[in-house]
This record gives C-alpha cells, sequence and structure tokens, in this order.
C-alpha cells in the first residue's frame, strides 16, 4: 500500500469569534494520482490546500504525505519536505520581482542539481509552456497569464512528488490553460507526481481521475 496525501478529521477556524472554515473534512488520495477539487467562491478549496502541502496548520486533525504525519515533523523536516518534495502553484503568482523568469524558476534548486541540468530543465519547462521569451523578462513586463506559466514551472522544477496547484489555469486563455493540463496530465503520468488542483473548469476537472467537491467547508462530494 503506497500511501499519498491523508487529512483526518480536518478542521480549521479563523478570527474572534472563530469562522469555521474548514469542518471534518477527511481525504485520502493515493500516490500518483491527479485528482481535482472543487466547489464555489469561499468553500474552502483554498484552505484546504495549504493545509495539506504544510503551508498553513489546521485548527484540529493530521496530515499525512507518504505516510508522514506534517503535525509531527519539526520546522527541519517540514521546511526540507517542503523544499525538496512539495511544488505549489499559489492562485495568484508570487514570483520575486527582482529576478527574472529563469532566474525565479532555478531559484528553489538552487541548493540542488547543477546549475546546468536545472537549467535546461527550466528551459526546457518554459518552452513546453510557450514562455521562453520571459526568459529574461522580469516579472513586472510580462502577463498575467505569462507570469502564471513561469510560476508553474518552478513549482515542477525540482521534479517534485507532489503537486498542488490552486486555479493554475485560472488566468489563462482556453489555448494555454490547456497547455498547463497536458503538462500536467505528462507529468503525472511519465513521473508518477501525485496532483491536486483547483479549478472552477468542469473540462478540466473531467481530465482528473478524481474529483472532490466542496460545499461550506465540507466535502460534498467524490466522483
Ligand atoms: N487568513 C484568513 N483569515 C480569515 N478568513 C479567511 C482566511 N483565509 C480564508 N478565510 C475565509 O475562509 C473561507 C474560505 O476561503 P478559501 O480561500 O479557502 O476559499 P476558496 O474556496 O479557495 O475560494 P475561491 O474560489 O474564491 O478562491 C472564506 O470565507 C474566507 O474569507
Ligand atoms: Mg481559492
Amino acid at each position: 500500500m503506497s500511501f499519498g496525501i491523508e487529512a483526518d478529521r480536518i478542521f480549521k477556524s479563523f478570527g474572534e469569534p472563530p469562522q469555521v472554515v474548514l469542518q471534518d473534512v477527511s481525504l485520502n488520495i493515493k500516490e500518483g494520482n491527479f485528482v481535482a477539487l472543487t466547489g464555489k467562491s469561499g468553500s474552502g478549496k483554498s484552505t484546504l490546500l495549504y493545509i495539506v502541502s504544510g503551508l498553513d496548520n489546521p485548527t484540529s486533525g493530521d496530515v499525512k504525505l507518504s505516510g508522514k504525519s506534517l503535525q509531527q515533523m519539526d520546522s527541519k523536516e517540514l521546511h526540507a519536505l517542503r523544499n525538496l518534495s512539495i511544488g505549489f502553484v499559489f492562485q495568484f503568482h508570487y514570483l520575486l520581482p527582482e529576478l527574472t523568469g529563469l532566474e525565479n524558476i532555478t531559484m528553489p534548486a538552487r541548493k540542488t542539481g547543477t546549475h546546468k541540468q536545472v537549467e535546461d530543465y527550466a528551459l526546457h519547462l518554459m518552452e513546453s509552456f510557450g514562455v521562453s521569451h520571459c526568459k529574461d523578462k522580469f516579472p513586472s513586463q510580462m502577463s498575467g497569464g505569462e507570469g502564471q506559466r513561469v510560476a508553474i514551472a518552478r513549482a515542477l522544477v525540482q521534479k517534485p512528488k507532489f503537486l498542488f496547484a490552486d486555479e493554475p489555469t485560472g488566468n489563462l486563455d482556453t489555448t494555454n490553460g490547456d497547455k498547463v493540463m497536458e503538462i500536467f496530465r505528462r507529468i503525472n503520468k511519465e513521473d508518477g507526481t501525485t496532483i491536486l488542483f483547483v479549478t472552477h473548469d468542469p473540462d478540466y476537472a473531467a481530465i482528473a481521475e478524481q474529483r472532490i467537491h466542496m460545499i461550506d467547508g465540507k466535502i460534498a462530494e467524490i466522483s
């Protein structure tokens, strides 16, 4: 039995009086699975993604990646896991403004792999995503969609075991959105990357092997 992402009875609330945003969420995503997370705005998708990727802590409950509890890791272990095994694409890309497209992509891998290997793979990803022309551009010189594709390349440059993507196609036109989904599917098949992505697009949700639908902070349906 190979474990992927396991969440057990996750609760999350914000503020005082507490606003309960996730309510008793449990899920089990097998290693190598390709899963879409859907639901209306405010249903808790981003919050859940942050928690299962170790970017935020649940108020209660436990998350395991590859069978290891995130809540029981010390900050050094968690940092190493996040740096090497987890790729994250934010809903709004956060590229570093003072670095070029290529520098932003190779940045997470500065300490691993040879510079040449990493740079070759980064350039390959840029070409696959149609953003080779952004290699020497700074984020302020890119369109929203170009920046998003550079951010996706950055999340993939270390060939992470897990990829979490929060509306990766949200800023893209159909052609480029389709391209990103094709690459996700290829990476899932070829590298066995476990992928959990948020989408509002039913066509993209249909490409996934499994769909998790959220309503008001709860899992309403898994199909
Ligand atoms: N840091 C925070 N502090 C307070 N409330 C928050 C915080 N983060 C999220 N929330 C609240 O939690 C709820 C769920 O937010 P979340 O961002 O997870 O929704 P979402 O499903 O990703 O929505 P969208 O589709 O609009 O991105 C919302 O009501 C939001 O206002
Ligand atoms: Mg969101």
